[in-house]
């Protein structure tokens, strides 16, 4: 418009243009304006739009999990056996990839079905390694899983996660309302239960404090690492599943929240198989039996006195456990 006026105006004054076609002119850049503009936004959208749809043809290339076969529900015992372990490790081994080094070599274990597991050992050792290997997400190399007695080969990869919750180490919250993000496995979870699980994980009264409640919305960065993983938590106790998996983050947390989680854990236990991969004292503790974990290998097994009279690495880790627990302490006490 700034040419055209320019131009025109030098073109008028030397007599070379009529002023009225130099109305005529800005009168219709006036008009090419709008579809101009809208044209340029299209193309902004436009190009979202192939970014995105690149985005979804990298997921749908991703290879999906071979779908298991599933069993007729004749074929499944009605009640399991309640002396039957409800997991079962038998000469586990299991890599990353072809050329990757065994990550967890010749696991035997058994997980009963009820009562509480902690997994401890050095990092890298090959604890969630083996959560990976119970959900499914891992396949062994060698060796085999089974599920109240049967192969998981038998089982469908849906069938044998139904049984299972999980709550991982860095858990992630996902957009969405408080409600969205403690209902997704099951959307037909009532508020009166979503209520009982924060009430038991200790959220009710920041949840209580909140302007929107249950609606209020959730990102990433308005909640603490804490609060994360006991909305996780919450989320895997909405409905009682056979077998609790908790990979405690390793950051400390308070001494309320620590008891909150303790509790829930006992609770737990007490019903159906709890596994945590303990991180902290408290959990160790209170476990009813305990897996000493080293360069992917079960080193040890037993309670804790046992344990700490006859291995030495878990009293090296007990020991900075401690140390770790009690310089908490001191840190909280100011
Ligand atoms: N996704 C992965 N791809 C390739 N290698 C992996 C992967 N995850 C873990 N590993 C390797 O497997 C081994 C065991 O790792 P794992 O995550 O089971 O350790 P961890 O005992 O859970 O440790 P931490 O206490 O630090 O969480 C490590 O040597 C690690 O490098
Ligand atoms: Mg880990």
């Amino acid at each position: 418009m700034i040419a055209i006026l320019g131009i025109g105006a030098w073109r008028a004054q030397r007599d070379l243009l009529e002023i009225s076609s130099l109305i005529a002119f800005l009168l219709y850049t006036f008009q090419l304006m709008g579809p101009i503009t809208e044209l340029t936004q299209n193309t902004t959208a436009l190009q979202a739009g192939i970014a995105a749809a690149g985005r979804i043809r990298e997921v749908e290339t991703l290879p999906t999990e071979p779908a298991g076969p599933v069993s007729a529900p004749a074929e499944r015992p009605e009640v399991p056996d309640a002396e039957q372990p409800v997991l079962v490790f038998r000469g586990v081994t299991a890599r990353y990839g072809p050329d990757a080094p065994a990550a967890v070599h010749d696991i035997d274990l058994a997980i009963p079905r009820r009562g509480h597991t902690a997994i401890v050992g050095p990092s890298g050792a090959g604890k969630t390694t083996l959560f990976s290997l119970i959900l499914r997400f891992l396949e062994p190399e060698r060796g085999q899983l089974l599920l109240d007695g049967r192969p998981y080969a038998a089982h469908g990869h849906d069938e044998v996660r139904a049984r299972l919750a999980y709550v991982e180490q860095e858990t992630p919250v996902v957009p969405g309302t408080i409600r969205d993000n403690l209902r997704f496995t099951h959307p037909d979870a009532t508020d009166e239960e979503i209520r009982a699980v924060l009430r038991a994980v200790r959220l009710d009264d920041k949840v209580d404090s909140l302007p929107d409640g249950l609606d209020t919305s959730l990102s990433s960065t308005e909640v603490s690492g804490g609060q994360r993983q006991r909305i996780a938590l919450a989320r895997a106790m909405l409905r009682t599943p056979d077998v609790l998996l908790l990979d405690e983050a390793t950051a400390q947390v308070d001494g309320l929240t620590e008891a909150a989680l303790q509790e829930c854990v006992r609770q737990r236990a007490a019903a159906g198989a709890v596994v945590t991969i303990a991180h902290r004292l408290s959990t160790v503790l209170d476990a009813d039996r305990i897996v000493v974990m080293e360069h992917g290998r079960i080193r040890a097994q037993g309670t804790h006195s046992e344990l700490l009279a006859g291995d030495d690495l878990y009293r090296r880790l007990v020991e900075a456990l401690r140390i770790a627990a009690e310089g908490h302490a001191v840190a909280a006490g100011g």
